[in-house]
């Protein structure tokens, strides 16, 4: 099967209550253990470049190795730029073969937003291709780019269903307390569930997108301590809240990094058993194996999309 846009998985995720995992992609190994996971649990995945990531890898690569991957596994696969910041940059990933878009006009006033997203979802849409916008501002950091607790702003429930109707856009990022990185709260986790709800009554129907969605398990946490990190008082959003959201209309839920910590403890504990190590398929093999096992973890038991690709 082709690469998919998300029309169809968040069809399937809104009727059915559950959301689908959408993982930031970096490298080979990354793809590899994502699609490894999504495979045992024959679930249909969203792939997505950052920025950061088409710098690092570049876009061909990043997708000449998920297209790999939708070849080796024949699961329904969506290609996504998350964080796209400009028409341009959504315009260059829809002409190489996306089949889905971010715009993140968030950072804009909402008319400026309504008026950028309007005109990538005019240009997607007349190439087939979705477009996930953001409204409501998450803290954290993202792309070099750090927003404070104090400059987070939350969605308004009717700012959004405004912004549905004038953009026609596919799908909404909602800003409702999670944030990007490894340090969410410096208190107790919390969600703005009554907003969510109002948001997703207000949008019958429509698929709603969380990003900054780690959970950052104190386990991994640990374990990337325990082999040299130093990553203290990292806190992420607990997994019964990710599973609540999808019974509210979200249908797309984000995760980075919790990927990066599980791969960076599998290889720190390479290297602190075997300082001498110097294959790296010895250590980036466990560096993939972490990964499928946290993303499988995740499509069953917290996404709960196991077999969503039937
Ligand atoms: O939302 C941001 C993702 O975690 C991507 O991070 O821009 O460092 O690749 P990155
Ligand atoms: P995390 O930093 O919580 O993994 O969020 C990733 C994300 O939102 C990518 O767009
Ligand atoms: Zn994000």
């Amino acid at each position: 099967m082709p690469l998919v846009t998300t029309t169809e998985l968040f069809k399937k995720a809104y009727e059915g209550k559950f959301a689908i995992g959408a993982f930031n992609v970096n490298n080979m190994e990354i793809v590899q253990g994502i699609i490894e996971a999504a495979k045992a649990e024959n679930s249909g995945v969203i792939l997505q470049a950052s920025a950061g990531a088409r710098k690092y890898a570049s876009a061909e690569f990043l997708k000449a190795l998920v297209e790999a991957a939708e070849k080796e596994s024949s699961l329904p696969i969506a290609l996504h730029l998350d964080h796209g910041d400009s028409f341009e940059i959504c315009k260059q990933c829809i002409d190489d073969g996306f089949t889905s878009v971010m715009i993140d006009g968030s950072s804009l006033p909402i008319e400026e937003n309504i008026a950028l997203t309007k005109k990538v979802v005019e240009y997607a849409h007349s190439k087939g291709v979705v477009v996930e916008a953001e409204l409501g501002k998450l803290a954290g950091v993202e792309d070099d780019v750090k927003v404070d607790a104090a400059d987070a702003t939350y969605t308004d429930p009717d700012d959004a269903v405004r912004f549905v109707k004038e953009t026609n856009v596919d799908s909404l990022a909602i800003a409702i307390g999670t944030s990007h990185g490894a340090y969410k709260f410096s208190g107790d986790a919390k969600l703005d569930f009554e907003r969510l709800e109002v948001i997703s009554n207000k949008l019958p129907g429509f698929p709603l997108v969380l990003h900054g969605a780690s959970s950052v398990p104190a386990e991994l946490v640990d374990l990337c301590n325990k082999y040299g990190g130093n990553i203290p008082g990292a806190k992420g959003v607990p997994e019964e809240m990710l599973s609540k959201a999808a019974e509210y209309g979200v249908c797309k839920i984000n995760v980075d990094t919790d990927l990066r910590l599980a791969m960076t403890a599998a290889i720190r504990k390479v290297f602190n058993e075997n300082p001498a190590e110097f294959d790296p398929r010895k250590y980036l093999g466990p560096g993939r194996q972490a990964i499928k096992e946290i993303v499988q973890h995740k499509i069953k038991n917290v996404f709960r999309c196991s077999n969503s690709a039937k």
